[in-house]
This record gives structure tokens, sequence and C-alpha cells, in this order.
């Protein structure tokens, strides 16, 4: 047993080190899969002598328990916010209301980050509370989310007892890994990082948002009693020290001038950061002088928000050209006079469809105004109706397709045209594109010009022509050396051996997401497996629906896509799932094994987090209630699949019985 717990602690402590150095000093020292690998290590001990298990295990980061609120906590000392200055003139006015009351002033200038205020108390070294900043009297609890997020220590190396503040955020990176999955998924993407993020810390299932991949920078510290601070500056360079993650961009600047430089500097330089700031605080440096300016009933009268302007810039249309996408969909694009907003040059803008061209009356010729949608994608607002030159054109879309001359159909209910040709071979360039990105088979550098060469040079035709490129085929391309091709070549050798999700999903097959292909995968294990596969077996599964089992099976029984895969199999490409199996999970006994319906509305979860819940507990939870459903959970309204739960005489359970096990489960 000692042996035990000194492995448990070894684990605790080399995970928290990997992910301090990965999370807050952006330096890994080990690749991921090791983390990994430690970390299934722990949970295995952890599942074996729950015994072991504490709230402060690196295994929390994972997420827990779905829980059905957010108890609402008053704050120790309220959460203020900023008062606002928006040019020059209020940051001078500034300055010199705060120099009048006490004379030489340093400032410190940090980034303003744009995402969501959170609270973070530690008590004798250990992370145990975490808050909203709600109304910023009262906050939401939201411990179990920010446990997930790996920049935020859950134990620091001194037993001190103190509350940090900071903003949780979602790196954009992760912001469009996470809109590039809903697209795939047909889900509304968000807006913006800092919706994403707000929408992932508002996730009552913690192994949600611990997909969400969010991060923290903490700037400001609400008790200085435990520090040794004498100034802002040195507080957040103590809190480095504690191993937490503050952002590195400050200055301590003297003057007002040099405050106006670090703005211009930061106005220009935002689009190249990895998260959104969306404008620059100035902090009195000096806590004896901060106390000295004091509040007011809402913000300190030490501090202010520099908040930057949304950028709206006036530009021409030059023309609207058509893109064809891997579905066949046809959007159309605005081509713009390249202009710069928010710090990148901007020459294009999707228009999305022909209705909201005509809705919008913009046309080739006119004056529009664009901006960029949460400060990333280009958007065309309006035309400028008094700038309309004479001729400008009325946009019409075509009846053919651009790239394959096909006819183009409007199905219906669906606002998009569509070029429904198999051939078309800009959707085959697309699906090459698809094929290769992150989510799926993730070969880095082989981009969308690339395969373009490739594909008119005829080197590949189909995607397992890829696996089968040479450093002949590479080299004479435009901007290819010897280091990039071979570069090239061992990403898609390297591509080879990705766990079977990965090919599922870079097939392409109509209403086949990430998600799904991960449960499909996981489920059957092999291709071979899924070739045998019927639609009443993969309905079974609770992510998928009857429009996803149809599409995949009729992609499977197609002779040419068979003939693909064996073409892909010649070139050894991996066709078996290599994740971990929920089902090797050791489950609960209670639900262990048990064939589970969910039925009706439910109203302290949604179905989504009870199945997870229930499938992390060892249940397999189906669509249909059959004689071997041992017990059907049903909300209210529960209809014919409750009456055949009569039927058969199975166990039902309401709501609040599943919430009362759950409740007895998790203690
Ligand atoms: S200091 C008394 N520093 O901006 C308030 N705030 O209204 C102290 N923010 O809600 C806030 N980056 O969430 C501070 N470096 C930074 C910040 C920052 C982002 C947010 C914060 C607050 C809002 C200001």
């Amino acid at each position: 047993m000692a042996d035990i717990q000194s492995r448990v602690n070894e684990l605790h402590q080399l995970l928290n080190q990997y992910s301090y150095e990965y999370y807050v000093q952006d330096n890994p020292s080990v690749p991921d899969s090791e983390y990994d690998k430690l970390l299934h290590e722990l949970i295995e001990i952890e599942t074996n002598h729950p015994e072991y298990q504490t709230v402060d295990s690196p295994t929390v980061r994972v997420g827990g328990a779905a829980q059905s609120t957010f108890e609402k906590v008053n704050h120790d000392t309220p959460m203020l916010s900023l008062g606002n200055a928006f040019n020059e003139e209020d940051l001078r006015k500034f300055d010199q209301r705060v120099r009048e009351q006490i004379g030489k002033v340093e400032y410190m200038c940090e980034l303003k980050i744009d995402g969501l205020a959170v609270s973070l108390k530690y008590e004798n070294g250990r992370f145990v509370q975490g808050l909203t900043r709600g109304d910023g009297i009262t906050g939401e609890d939201i411990t179990e989310n920010l446990r997930t997020i790996h920049a935020i220590p859950l134990k620091i190396n001194e037993p001190r007892t103190f509350e940090v503040r900071g903003e949780a955020y979602m790196p954009r990176k992760s912001f469009f890994d996470l809109n590039e999955a809903k697209a795939q998924n047909d889900e509304q993407p968000f807006a913006n990082p800092r919706n994403a993020a707000a929408g992932s810390l508002r996730q009552l299932d913690s192994k949600l948002a611990a997909k969400r991949k969010l991060s923290v920078f903490l700037y400001s510290v609400n008790d200085f009693t435990q520090f040794n601070a004498n100034t802002q500056s040195d507080a957040l360079d103590e809190l480095d020290e504690l191993g937490f993650k503050t952002n590195q961009e400050r200055e301590r600047l003297q003057t007002i001038e040099e405050v106006l430089e670090y703005i211009e500097k930061w106005t220009e330089a935002r689009e190249g950061l990895q998260y959104d700031i969306d404008g620059i605080v100035i902090k009195v440096n000096d806590l004896e002088q901060q106390d000295e300016l004091g509040y007011t009933q809402k913000s300190p009268r030490w501090a202010i928000a520099y908040k930057f302007p949304a950028e709206e810039v006036i530009t021409n249309l030059l023309d609207i050209e058509l893109s064809i996408g891997r579905t066949g969909v046809v959007t159309p694009t605005a081509i713009l006079e390249p202009v710069k907003v928010a710090g990148t040059t901007v020459s294009r803008a999707s228009l999305h469809n022909e209705d909201l061209i005509h809705e919008k009356d913009i046309r080739i010729g006119d004056s529009v105004i664009i901006k960029k949608a949460g400060d990333i994608i280009p958007e065309v607002i309006k035309s400028v109706l008094d700038r309309r030159p004479q001729n400008a054109e009325v946009y019409h879309m075509p009846t053919h397709c651009p790239s394959c001359d096909h006819e183009l159909v409007r199905i219906e209910g669906e606002v998009a045209l569509r070029c429904i040709n198999p051939k078309c071979q800009a959707q085959l360039v697309e699906g090459m594109i698809h094929f290769v990105s992150r989510q799926a088979m993730n070969i880095d550098g082989l981009g969308t010009k690339i395969i373009q060469q490739l594909y008119e040079n005829h080197k590949i035709k189909d995607v397992a022509d890829i696996f089968y490129l040479t450093k002949d085929d590479l080299l004479p391309l435009e901007r290819m050396g010897e280091k990039k091709v071979d570069n090239l070549l061992n990403a898609i050798e390297k591509a080879k051996s990705n766990s079977l999700e990965h090919l599922l999903f870079g097939l392409g097959i109509r209403h086949l997401g990430v998600k799904a292909s991960q449960v499909i995968a996981e489920k059957y294990g092999t291709m071979d497996t899924l070739f045998d596969v019927t639609e009443d077996s993969l309905i079974e599964i609770y992510d998928v629906g009857h429009k996803l089992a149809q599409s995949l099976v009729t992609y499977l029984e197609n002779e040419d896509i068979r003939a693909l895969i064996n073409k892909l199999k010649e070139k050894n490409v991996n066709m078996t799932y290599k994740g971990i199996k929920i089902s090797d999970l050791a489950g609960h006994p209670e639900f262990s094994n048990k064939t589970i319906v969910l039925t009706g509305k439910l109203y302290q979860m949604t179905r989504n987090e009870a199945s997870k819940w229930l499938e992390l507990h060892g249940a397999k939870v189906t669509n249909s209630v059959t004689k071997k459903t041992d017990l059907v959970i049903a909300g209210e309204d529960a209809g014919s699949k409750l009456m055949k739960a009569e039927q058969f005489g199975t166990e039902v359970w309401t709501e609040d019985d599943f919430v009362k096990k759950q409740n007895e489960i998790e203690g």
C-alpha cells in the first residue's frame, strides 16, 4: 500500500510539473503521449483503489460528474469592474487626476484579456473554489470546470491561504478547432473566443468543459497580507513564482506618453497574439498609492481600461466569386479591394448565400463597410448607398457549377445552392483538403495550393493517392525544397498510424462529424467490422441518428469506396481504433453492462449529459426499448417508449429516481 501511495505521489508531482511546463511556461519537456500515459496510469489506480482519489488529483483535469446547477456564492470582497477610456483625451484626464492626488506615479500597463473574470480561492496551498464574477457581489461556483484548466495549479508549493483573480479565456487555436468541429457537426459556431469560453465554463458537465482547452491569466491578488508585494508588479512576479500563469507582456511605464505608445504598439500587434484582447488596462503600480486613490461605487480610481474601437472600414466590392465546398455547396465570396482591418489585410469575405446578398442589396462595384466579426472573421456589413456607382450590378448566382458546369440545385428547405455531381473537381479537391485537415488525418504541410497542383498534375485523384506520393512527385511543385518534401513525406508516413476515427472523419461521409466518428470507431474497433454493420446496430448508439446511419451504410456498401479502402490498406494505413474504450473503464456495478433507454423531457440535466454520465458508469445507452432493455429513465411526457417498457415489464425510473441514484454514487 505504501508503494501505491508513493507512486500516486510521484504521478501527481510529474503530471503537475508537465501541466505547468506546457500550459504556464509554454515549454513542454515531454511529448503529450508521456502525459497521457501517466494520466491513464493514475486513472487506473484511482479506479481500482478509490481511496487514493483526491480533489486535487491531476485526474480531475478530465472532468468529473455532471452537476444540475451552479451554486451561487458571495464573493469575499466584491469583484469590481474598471472605468473605461476610449481615446487619448480620456487617458490624459485619468493621468491628470491621478497626479493631482498623489504626485509622482508609475503605471503598470497590462493587456486586457477578452475572456471572463474568475476568482480562485486557495486554502493551505490547495485550489478549493473558483467563482465567476456574476453581478460582482455574488458569483457562481464553477470550481469543477476550472479544475479542468491545466494553467490553473491544483496546488502550489507553499501552504498559503488567499484568493487570486484573473481572466479565463479560450486561445484562438482552440476556438478555431472548436468551431471547425461544430461546423462539421452542423452545429452553430461560436461568434468569438469570448463567447466560446463563457459557454464552456457554463457547461454543467465538466467532462465537456475539459475538452474545450481553456486557459487563464491571473492579474490580481485579493488580499495582499499573504504576499510580500508592495506593488502590482511585485505581486504579479510573486504569482509567477508560485506557479500561476500571468501575462508576460506587461510593462512598467512612467509617463502618459509612454502609456500611449504602449497602447499604439498593441493596437498593431494584437493580431499576432494567440488570444484575443479588447484593450489595455492601466494601473497605478504602487499599492499604497492605490489605497490612497481608493474606489468609487463601482470601480477603483487607481486603474482604467482603454478599449480598442471595433474597427469598421470602407472598401470596394470588386467582384463576387464562388467557392465550392466538399459537399457541393456553392458559396458566394466578396472579393474586396485589400484593406487593413484590426491589424490584418482583408481581401475576401463570405457573403453566405444569394438571399443574403439581395436582402442587404449588395452590388458589385459598391463601396461596402466591413468589420471583423468577433475581431476575426471578416464580414460585409452593408453597402454605402450614397456612394453607389451608376453601373453597380445586381448579382445573380449562376445556374451551373463554375467548376464542372453541372446544373446547380437548390435543395428544399435549404438556402444554399449545391452541385450534385459526385465527380466535380472542386468538390474532390475540397474533400482532399478535408482529409488532411487537423481533426482528420492531420497531415502537416499539405495545404490547399499543393493539393491543387498535385491534382492538376494528375498525381492524386483520390485521397489514397496521397500515400503513394514520392519525392519525384513533390519536388517539381512550386516553393518545394528537399527539406519541405522530406517533412511532408514524414507527415504522410506518420498519418498512416492514426487511430480509426481520424480516417473515418477524413473520408467526409455526409452527416459524420468528429464526435460520431469517435464513438463509432470505439464501438466497432476496425474498418472490416464496419463493413458489415447494419443501420439498426448503428442507431443503437446514442449519438447516431437515422440520417447518419443510412449515410454511413450506403457509403460503405459502395464498390468504389471499398476499392478506395483497399488502396489505403495496401499502403498500411491503420484501420483500427487505438484509443481507450469507455467500456474498458470499470464503471459502477449499478449500471455496468446495463442497457438503458432515456426518454421524455429531463429538467435537471440534458439528455446528452445523462447519457454521458450513464456511459461513464458502464451503461450502454440505446434509443429503442426492446426485450433486452434493462432500464428506462422516463422524464416528463414520455410517450411510446414508456408504453413499450410497461409492455415488456422493464424497470422504469423517473428523473428524480435517477438524480437520487447519482447523488448516492457520488456521495
Ligand atoms: S484588473 C477592479 N487587469 O476587464 C477590477 N482586468 O472591467 C480589476 N480584465 O472584469 C480588474 N484583463 O475581467 C484587470 N489585466 C487585466 C485584465 C482585466 C482583462 C477584465 C476583467 C474586468 C474587466 C474590466
